[in-house]
């Protein structure tokens, strides 16, 4: 089999190892790729949606698998699709329910998904107004693709006339934020959920609890995730009832009155209050890190699950009964500004699976190139020994200036 896949950070080679640790013999690209995947497959430089397909076509690639959105919302699939070339992941109007927080929101409504109230706008005077007669705190959503930078959570009038400015009149986020959603506030935790859509069913993952500040104690600036516990140690059986039949079964439902159909991941981005299990989002791709830590728990070959799905075939997934924690170590100085191009050293003791965000490949050794630079993933028979396990591993691996938090997985 040759596969290609898509995007070049942590979730792509933990992705990529997945299909090679069940499938020896498949032959991976990477586009583009890492200094992690560059020792696992090719890395390639492709641009365009046309030069992905081409490369597909010429190549005779087997399965195409998208791992971030803006490939998904550029209507790859669509393009793969029209040539018959085998692709997993959202068409481009699905993607909008990862793409557009008013059609997300909107169809949420529509198939009574459980989900915050909102109200959406197209300019700052209404959006303001409104904002002014509502409960604080408050949030407020840039419509569009904003790399996760684009929620602002208002404790009062001020801040939120200030979030709606800088949306709607400064344009920060761009033609992003040209429509806004306002929503209420609500209070609780996290958790998330991917799960396989196969274009009749959905079959969720185990859950998983990202841990998005850089501080220790959920303090600081938000990052694009410092950590990931799977299971969710918080996430219940009983809120499992209630995500399935609140919000999996009527978005199942709306997928399908919609025709809204394709093989590829669902990721429910969901809040825990102390009474429901509400939808905060969808993603239509696998989370990052949430796939460092859950496809190590995967015990079926991931590739039979992606062509099961492909095929419309039902997933059965299965998993290790053990728990797993990813630490991802980082360049001081992220999510601000930090340096890179450091040697990354003890990489051969490390015995456990140690995935690439943010590193290249030269002569051999491994050099910082990013914020984010390894994803470290302990597994244990409990949410304990996976933390030890994570963290003993982590403590071998060294490189200037090297950042991690030492909480990840605590409760
Ligand atoms: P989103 O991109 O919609 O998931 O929002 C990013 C983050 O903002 C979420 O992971 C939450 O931490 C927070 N957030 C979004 N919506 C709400 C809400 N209605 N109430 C509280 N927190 C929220
Ligand atoms: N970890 C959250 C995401 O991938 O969006």
């Amino acid at each position: 089999m040759k596969i290609l896949i898509l995007g070049n950070g942590g979730r792509e080679h933990a992705a990529g190892w997945k299909i090679k640790q069940d499938n020896p013999d498949a032959v991976l690209y990477f586009n583009k790729g890492n200094g992690g995947t560059a020792q696992i497959g090719t890395n390639l430089s492709l641009e365009t949606v046309q030069e992905t397909v081409n490369f597909a076509e010429k190549n005779q690639i087997d399965l195409t698998f998208v791992g971030p959105e803006d490939w998904l919302v550029k209507g790859i699939v669509d393009a793969f699709r029209e040539k018959n070339l085998p692709i997993f992941g959202a068409d481009q109007k699905s993607a909008q329910l990862e793409g557009s927080k008013e059609f997300a929101k909107d169809f949420m409504q529509k198939y009574g998904v459980k989900t915050a109230a909102y109200q959406t706008f197209n300019n700052f005077t209404e959006a303001n107004e409104y904002a002014r007669k509502q409960k604080f705190p408050l949030v407020v959503k840039a419509d569009g693709l904003a790399a996760g930078k684009g929620v602002v959570i208002c404790q009062d009038a001020f801040d939120a006339e200030k979030a709606l400015d800088e949306m709607f009149n400064k344009k920060i986020f761009g033609e992003a934020g040209n429509h806004v959603v306002i929503e209420e506030f609500l209070d609780g935790f996290e958790a998330s959920i991917l799960s396989v859509f196969n274009g009749r069913e959905i079959t969720p993952f185990v859950s998983a609890k990202d841990h998005k500040k850089i501080g220790e104690g959920e303090t600081g600036l938000n990052t694009g995730g410092m950590g990931v516990a799977a299971p969710n140690p918080l996430f219940t059986q009983t809120h499992f009832q209630a995500f399935e039949k609140d919000i999996l079964q009527p978005t199942l439902n709306g997928l399908l009155s919609e025709n809204m159909i394709f093989a590829g991941i669902i990721f429910f981005g969901l809040m825990i209050t102390k009474d429901d299990v509400y939808l905060l989002e969808y993603n239509m791709r696998m989370g990052d890190p949430e796939t460092q830590a859950v496809l190590p728990l995967m015990e079926n070959n991931f590739l039979d699950i992606i062509t099961q799905a492909i095929q419309g075939q039902s997933v059965k997934l299965r998993w290790k009964p053990q728990s797993a924690v990813c630490v991802v170590m980082a360049s001081g100085g992220y999510p601000l500004n930090y340096e890179t191009g450091f040697e990354i050293k003890g990489l051969d003791s490390v015995a456990t699976p140690c995935f690439v965000a943010g590193a290249s490949l030269g002569d051999g050794k491994l050099y910082t190139s990013g914020g984010r630079v390894l994803n470290v993933t302990g597994l244990g028979n409990d949410l304990k020994s996976a933390q030890q396990n994570a963290y003993e591993n982590v403590s071998k691996i060294h490189f200037d200036y090297e950042c991690y938090r030492k909480d990840i997985g605590e409760v």
